[in-house]
């Protein structure tokens, strides 16, 4: 959610650091800052609240003459203390000579502050970091002023909590001192220069050769060299792993924003997701990862999906997938619940966690309670290395590209797409027909055609969003495969457009949600032609008999319900399976329209983070 950069090298640190926040900050911005040391130890710091553009300006105005050769940055989603200048990262230390960027969570910061006060520190901001920049000065001063490694290294030990956090001291102006537990960390290795980044996209145009740190691992870079430590001071090696994405890839490519990219990608995308998987001949999924036998995959009696947010919503249709073609019970769980719930797992339960980033925490934790319970865990994540990615037994990568906006849109149909295919693959392994297979993967193969032809409704979109730019509340309904797709859907809307939305079940809507309906109220409902749309139909008629304005996604050449309709967007017709793969496209637009009508920053909407990494 914070995002962390730091450089060592014979460039200008400045730009450096200014430009990897840039591409770090979808991950939070309310505010940022830098720490940036000169050749002979001279530190300076510059922060700012609101955008980068802000830091950036200040640093160009007060340093555009000056060089420097290392330096550390931040970009703050705030959890311990307003949206001030004082609360934001780089913490110095009391003598000023060591400065600390950190991500996490330090628990136990109130013992430690009490402990702190006592011995004559003083605190200048309300943040949780601040104990731990003057721990660390408080062990080097113990060992006498000279080992800032050693004085991460014992202060790290009094800690509880998470962190991804790099230092600098300008007694060794030669170090960046960087260390994790429970916050990605990412290092990359250049010629002559060295990089930490919470998230590789702040590395990318500068090398491709990267280093995950584990939990509980120390580096110490220098422009030459790294080193890498546990927290015992023992030396370990690391494997470097060579990025394969683009840079383009997270560039615009000509679009005004990432969350329009990201949506118009999604054919793309999707075709990345079933390449090399898909084998219509054999009516055949294959997978490279799962690290699971058939047989064991057949031994599976229960699968427990955990997720957050929109992965939550693709585990919801997941568990219609799954129960109905891999004829396994599924339950799904919001991570934050499953991991402090005591879940009951048993030997033959298999659990799936879901997470485009791969470092949402709560699922993360999830996925540890899991293990620790004895069960196989599978990752089902985006982003290659990520620690769900490598803490998982086994997983299948969603292969959609990185994601930049903070709101998920191929990520999600790349997720729907792989729970198809898992569940396809799971229902081969038992009673589904080689004619099934075949005739569902044929199908599945024609999605991203179809998604194109959507794509193309942008003008009737816009038209559409302009009629109810201004409404203060909507209403999502669907039914069966499409329920999720009606919570997603008022997700887009609440979390770009700040209009409040709410997803039901269409048929609940006569328990209570009805009383909401007047002309004011916009429904929208997922009607495409499958086994319930029946059904729906009379939940538009009883909408329209209380005079609400009714937003219909149909199925093509349905006329069936037009005069019910204010208005109708066409979705080609599929199998009702794949059918959110679809429906959810017009709904992503649409909120994505509304909120540029408002007038509002879609890829960094208020209070959002892209990666929630904290609890
Ligand atoms: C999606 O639009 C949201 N911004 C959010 O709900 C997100 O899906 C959630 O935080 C989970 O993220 P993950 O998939 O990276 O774990």
């Amino acid at each position: 959610m914070c995002g962390i950069v730091g450089y060592i090298g014979t460039k200008d640190a400045k730009e450096v650091l200014l430009d990897g926040l840039a591409r770090l900050e979808y991950r939070g911005y309310d505010s940022a800052g830098v720490a940036l040391m000169e050749k002979d130890g001279t530190l300076s710091i510059e922060k700012q609240v609101g955008k980068i553009a802000n830091l950036r300006n200040a640093v160009f105005r007060r340093f555009h003459n000056q060089c420097f050769t290392i330096g550390i940055g931040h970009t703050r989603w705030a959890t311990h203390g307003g949206v001030t200048k004082e609360n934001a990262h780089p913490h110095l230390s009391a003598s000023g000579r060591i400065a600390l960027v950190h991500n996490g969570i330090i628990e136990n910061y109130m013992t430690l502050k009490q402990y702190l006060l006592k011995k004559g520190y003083t605190f200048v901001s309300e943040t949780d970091t601040e104990v731990l920049v003057h721990l660390i000065e408080d062990f080097y001063k113990k060992e006498g002023n000279r080992n800032l490694q050693s004085a991460v290294m014992e202060a790290l030990k009094v800690v509880e909590g998470t962190y991804g956090i790099a230092v600098v001291c300008s007694d060794e102006p030669y170090k960046i001192v960087a260390a994790r537990n429970g916050s990605p960390l990412v290092i990359g290795i250049g010629e002559g220069e060295m990089f930490v980044a919470s998230d590789v996209n702040a590395l990318l145009p500068y090398t491709r050769n990267v280093i995950y740190l584990e939990d509980k691992e120390l580096v110490v870079l220098k422009s030459e060299n790294y080193k890498a430590y546990d927290l015992d001071y023992q030396r370990i090696d690391k494997e470097i792993v060579r990025v394969e994405w683009d840079l383009s890839a997270i560039e615009l490519g000509g679009f005004e924003t990432y969350m329009e990219k990201e949506i118009f990608e999604q054919p793309e995308a999707i075709s990345n997701a079933l390449r090399g998987r898909v084998h219509v001949e054999e009516g055949m999924v294959k997978f490279g990862g799962l690290n699971m036998t058939d047989d064991e995959l057949r031994e599976v009696h229960r699968i427990v999906i955990t997720a957050c947010g929109t992965s939550w919503h693709a585990a919801l249709i997941g568990k219609y997938l799954i129960e109905r073609f891999g004829e396994i019970p599924v339950e799904v769980d919001y991570a934050s619940e499953f991991r402090y719930r005591n879940p009951i797992l048993k030997k033959n339960d298999l659990v799936l966690v879901i997470s485009q980033s791969g470092e949402t925490a709560d699922t993360l934790e999830a996925l540890r309670e899991a293990k620790r319970k004895g069960v196989k865990v599978l990752g089902m994540t985006n982003v290659v290395g990520s620690t769900i990615a490598r803490e998982s037994d086994g997983g299948i990568y969603l292969h959609a590209g990185p994601e930049i906006g903070v709101a998920s849109t191929k990520a999600f149909t790349n997720q729907v797409a792989s729970l198809i295919l898992f569940a396809i693959y799971l229902g081969r392994l038992k009673n589904m027909s080689l004619y099934e297979g075949q005739r569902l993967l044929k199908e599945l193969s024609t999605i991203p055609e179809k998604i194109k032809a959507i794509l193309e409704q942008k003008s009737l979109i816009m038209d559409m969003a302009k009629k109810y730019s201004e409404s203060k509340n909507f209403l999502y309904l669907g039914r069966g495969f499409n329920y999720p797709v009606a919570l997603e859907g008022a997700l887009k809307l609440k979390e770009i457009s700040y209009i409040h939305a709410e997803g039901y079940p269409a048929a609940e809507m006569k328990h209570g949600p009805i009383a909401l309906i007047d002309e004011f109220m916009p429904v929208v409902f997922i009607a495409p032609k499958d086994a319930l749309y029946e059904k729906v139909v009379s939940n538009i008629h009883e909408v329209k008999a209380r005079h609400g304005k009714v937003i219909a996604i149909l199925s093509e050449k349905d006329e069936h319900v037009l005069k019910y309709v204010d208005d109708v967007l066409y979705i080609p017709q599929t199998f009702e399976e794949f059918s959110p793969l679809l429906t959810v496209v017009p709904l992503q637009m649409l909120a994505y329209e509304i909120a540029r009508l408002r007038g509002l920053d879609v890829d960094k909407p208020r209070n959002l983070a892209k990666s929630v990494t904290v609890e």
